[in-house]
């Protein structure tokens, strides 16, 4: 596997593969890889003739207060995974190469980075969405390839992509979870073990509203409320939010439809986890 770390020389290796006809897949990642991360991949290996993953802790999608300093970092580790899964380049930019002083520019996908997770952490999907084109512009990828675990990042990508005429096919692809059903995350690695078993609930009250809704519930304030009081029997664990949303537009609905997405973020000691169906 080649390890590239320098911004033009990675420019400059992707244009001579394109030139060959390869179709260059893209993964991007901050690292302390899981299954979640390594599906993307496998994935990407089987729609691509080149694929390229990069590990880059986005100091832009953090806010002040937040994880950045204790994010899990390995890279030993995952170079050792990606290997494993027969990635062909693995891009690890630095920090000071992706933003050097003097950084002016951010892209700011209006309305869809102001909702749900945007409002717990403002800034934070502009982080994602800036540095996401960057790396398409370093990167060039046919395809890039993104887990619907973080949802709304994967709307406000698709719009990014859009709006501004990148030639990138964003490819979505289902949530990994652990045996009892908690989704994959790098964070879940914060949680002590009985903060390990309460996390549970995130996906048991959304599976609870998946079970109503195919019984025939449509009610978006009844949905809600199954998943609020499954939430109050678990006091460890803090509910921030519960979208029940148009998975284009992410406006809230009063009548939940086939493709209407439950998302929610809940807060465990301070660690803070997201999930989220399709219904
Ligand atoms: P990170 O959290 O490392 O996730 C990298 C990719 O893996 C994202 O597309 C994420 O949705 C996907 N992923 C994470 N957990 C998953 C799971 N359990 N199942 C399936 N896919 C999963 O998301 C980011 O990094 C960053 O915001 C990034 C896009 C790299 C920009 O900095």
């Amino acid at each position: 596997m080649k390890i590239i770390e320098d911004i033009i020389e990675m420019q400059r290796y992707v244009t001579q593969l394109r030139w060959e006809g390869k179709i260059i897949g893209f993964v991007p990642t901050m690292g302390a890889l899981h299954k979640g991360h390594l599906s993307l991949m496998e994935h990407a290996k089987n729609e691509s003739d080149h694929v390229v993953v990069s590990i880059f802790v986005n100091p832009a999608q953090f806010g002040p207060k937040e994880d950045y300093k204790e994010y899990p970092r390995d890279m030993e580790g995952d170079t050792e995974k990606i290997a494993y899964v027969g990635v062909d380049t693995l891009f690890t930019p630095s920090v000071s190469a992706i933003y050097p002083e003097g950084y002016r520019t951010y892209i700011e996908v209006k309305d869809l980075s102001d909702v749900m997770c945007g409002r717990a952490r403002p800034g934070h999907l502009r982080g994602v969405a800036t540095v996401v084109l960057k790396l398409f512009n370093i990167v060039k990828p046919h395809k890039a390839f993104f887990g619907q675990k973080d949802f709304q990042q994967t709307v406000i990508i698709k719009k990014m992509v859009e709006d501004l005429n990148s030639d990138v096919d964003v490819v979505v692809l289902p949530t990994v979870r652990e045996e009892d059903g908690l989704a994959m995350s790098s964070r879940n690695q914060y949680l002590g073990p009985e903060e390990r078993k309460s996390a549970t609930v995130l996906y048991r009250s959304l599976e609870e509203a998946r079970l109503l809704f195919n019984k025939g519930e449509r009610s978006a304030e009844l949905l809600r409320y199954t998943i609020i009081k499954i939430f109050k029997s678990e006091p460890s664990v803090l509910l921030e939010y519960v979208a029940i949303v148009n998975p284009k537009t992410l406006e809230e609905v009063k009548e939940a439809e086939e493709g209407t997405v439950i998302a929610l973020a809940a807060r465990i000691g301070k660690t803070r986890l997201i999930d989220n169906i399709v219904l």
